[in-house]
């Protein structure tokens, strides 16, 4: 078990850039397995999360090569349907290989998967989707496993514009005969992503970014190098670090448009705000203001967001409400923040944080990766040493976290 140990009280100041996005990698990486040969990708941090995904393919039966933030994937070979129980539970992301699996072979067999406990998180949606393109469903024993002779594109309505269901029934339409049409489909610019990727390697997508995406398989795809976009959430996180801390920060390699419903935030907040091509320079007031957050799918404010914008709120002026609308349970680290000394009150999906002038630093838990950087932007601005335990949470998403805050002058070191 790794823990960060924190000296708080260091106003951030500096320049950093913003690594490519965790979430947008996950399912490129899996959408490779759909081409028989080469797929070359660059930008991609180098995380826990990642380095799972290549501990899939490999199982998978194709060819790895990993350097820093390159990856090459050769996926001309593929001896197994089965994406391995282990892996599944380690991370929700791996059930985007059943689409591509499925896209490519027309079976595959996978297990429920796990990840960060937020909330119960459900697939009934994604399965629902392999059934409306024909594909027939078995489960044994906690294993799902899914055949075809061939997908059968049509109309899917989604219940819910969830992220995963949009992109696992876009992989598994890519190479099916005519088209896939996605009604209230996710518009999260992770499917833009996944989008421009799957393009790039030949197949006929259009209108992710809205809400109906249309799908026209393709007979064959082609090899493909790409650049993944940057990571909006990391964005987000050391922007709150300069703000949590009163500090002054030059951002760079940002998409800006990504990002502008925390923009809008955080000037609300009364930090000055600074945007040129793909820059943010931030000024934070001496103490931030309180606001209200209600997150919602993009374009309204991510809930991956919404634990380190509370952190801010701990030690704003006035009191705050949130509104978590996406997930059911995504404030177990209010708990953690409370022992530094915030002030919260749970109602459901609402909390009510009465921002306090100091929070003070001490023992805490991770317990998922956006709550445990919570905690650390906590650590930041708390008197005295605070110590971030079980941070294999927060290393799943962030790539060199505690060396980009040490760049802006924080005190962060790892155990
Ligand atoms: C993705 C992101 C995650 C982000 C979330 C919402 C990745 C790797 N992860 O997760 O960081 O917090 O989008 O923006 O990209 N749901 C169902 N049934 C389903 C699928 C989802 O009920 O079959 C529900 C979930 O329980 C949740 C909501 O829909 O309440 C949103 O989930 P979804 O958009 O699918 O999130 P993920 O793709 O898991």
């Amino acid at each position: 078990m790794s823990s960060y140990i924190i000296e708080g009280g260091k106003k951030l100041q500096g320049e950093t850039y913003v690594s490519g996005s965790k979430n947008a990698s996950l399912p490129i990486m899996a959408a490779s397995v759909l081409n028989k040969g080469i797929t070359k990708l660059y930008n991609v941090p180098d995380i826990h999360d990642t380095q799972m995904m290549i501990e899939i393919l490999k199982k998978l039966g194709c060819k790895v090569k990993k350097n820093q933030n390159k990856i090459i994937i050769d996926s001309s070979i593929i001896t197994e349907f089965k994406i391995p129980e282990s892996l599944m539970r380690q991370m929700r992301s791996s059930v985007i290989f059943a689409g591509a699996i499925l896209g490519r072979y027309r079976k595959v067999t996978f297990s429920y998967p796990g990840g960060c406990d937020i909330g119960s998180r459900p697939i009934d949606l994604h399965l629902k989707g392999f059934e409306k393109l024909g594909v027939t469903i078995n489960k044994n024993f906690g294993k799902i496993i899914c055949e075809t002779e061939e997908i059968k594109p049509t109309e899917i309505n989604l219940d819910f514009p969830s992220v995963g269901a949009t992109e696992n029934i876009m992989l598994s339409s890519v190479l099916a005969k005519g088209t896939t049409t996605i009604i209230n489909a996710a518009m999260e610019p992770e499917i833009i992503d996944l989008q421009n990727f799957l393009n790039r390697m030949g197949a006929k997508i259009k209108g992710a970014g809205s809400n109906i995406i249309k799908i026209e398989g393709v007979e064959k795809l082609k090899d493909v190098s790409y650049n993944v976009m940057p990571d909006r959430i990391e964005a987000g996180t050391l922007l709150c670090a300069a703000a949590i801390t009163g500090g002054e920060i030059l951002l760079k390699k940002v998409n800006i448009n990504h990002i502008a419903p925390l923009l809008e935030k955080l000037t609300e907040s009364e930090c000055k705000i600074g945007i040129k091509e793909n820059e943010i320079h931030l000024k934070a007031p001496k103490r931030l203001k309180a606001m209200d957050i209600r997150t919602m799918p993009y374009p309204g404010f991510p809930t991956d967001m919404q634990a380190i914008i509370a952190s801010c709120l701990c030690v704003a002026s006035g009191t705050s409400v949130i509104v978590e609308n996406i997930f059911e349970n995504r404030y177990k680290y209010l708990g953690e923040l409370q022992k530094m000394g915030a002030k919260v009150n749970i109602e459901g999906k609402t909390a009510i944080i009465k921002g306090t002038k100091k929070m003070y630093g001490t023992k805490v838990n991770s317990t998922d990766l956006r709550g445990g950087a919570s905690l650390v932007l906590a650590g930041l601005a708390a008197k005295g040493t605070t110590n971030v335990n079980n941070i294999e949470y927060i290393l799943r998403g962030y790539e060199k976290l505690e060396e980009k805050l040490n760049s802006l002058g924080a005190e962060i070191y790892m155990i």
